[in-house]
């Protein structure tokens, strides 16, 4: 059985989709623990209200480097089951870079969303960014993790049309309503082992090849 952690730092509400397909989907993926670098997380309520273990690794005040940081999460991910063998990891807003160190462990095992349509806007703000350089689409992408910022091997893209009265809370909106469907389809198709990943790209295997 494939065990699920997701790290978060706020809101958490597509680890809240996530956990909810899993449910009503019967996604064959045990969600094992969500675990938060911010104890004031809204998500961590939201996950224990649906039974999930929750954990918190505060990152404020912590004075060592990122990967002593790191090492932290992995071993509360490995507590958990979420190993380099049978894990999957999801970055579900959780707002710090993660070590390359970490990221090589878990490597084609860590998902990450982010709302615009990559390699478009990568980084913060990635909406704010979208409506200042007047693009017409913009959106989400589900991908594996690498070292580079929001670099990695595209899985899932989604795109949403830019209203010309958008805003950058507006538009964020109908693009989250994206994220909270491709997020858990990602997820899906890792647990059924149907994404193959060739060098940068990726397929998607049809049912029953
Ligand atoms: C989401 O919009 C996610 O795409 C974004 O943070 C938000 C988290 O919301 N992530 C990034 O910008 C990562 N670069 P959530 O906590 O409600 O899922």
């Amino acid at each position: 059985m494939l065990h699920l952690g997701i790290l978060i730092s706020g809101r958490g509400s597509n680890m809240e989709s996530i956990l909810k397909a899993i449910k009503r989907q019967k996604i064959p993926i045990n969600p094992a623990v969500v675990i938060s670098n911010n104890p004031g997380a809204i998500g961590l309520k939201i996950a224990q209200n649906m039974g999930i273990k929750t954990a918190v690794v505060e990152s404020r005040g912590f004075t060592g480097n990122r990967w002593d940081y790191d090492k932290k999460i992995i071993q509360v991910l490995s507590e958990h089951g979420v190993t380099e063998k049978n894990g999957l990891v999801c970055l579900a807003g959780f707002m710090r870079i993660i070590s390359p160190e970490f990221i090589r462990k878990y490597k084609n095992r860590m998902l990450n969303i982010h709302p615009a349509i990559l390699p478009s806007f990568p980084g913060l703000h990635a909406q704010r960014q979208a409506l200042e350089y007047g693009a017409k689409y913009s959106g989400c992408t589900v991908h594996f993790v690498d070292e580079g910022v929001d670099t990695g091997p595209i899985i899932l893209q989604a795109a949403v049309k830019v209203k010309d009265d958008d805003t950058e809370e507006t538009l964020s909106k109908r693009i989250l309503a994206k994220e909270h469907a491709i997020y858990p389809q990602a997820v899906k198709l890792f647990a059924e082992g149907r994404i193959k990943t060739f060098g940068r790209r990726t397929k998607v295997k049809s049912r029953g090849r």
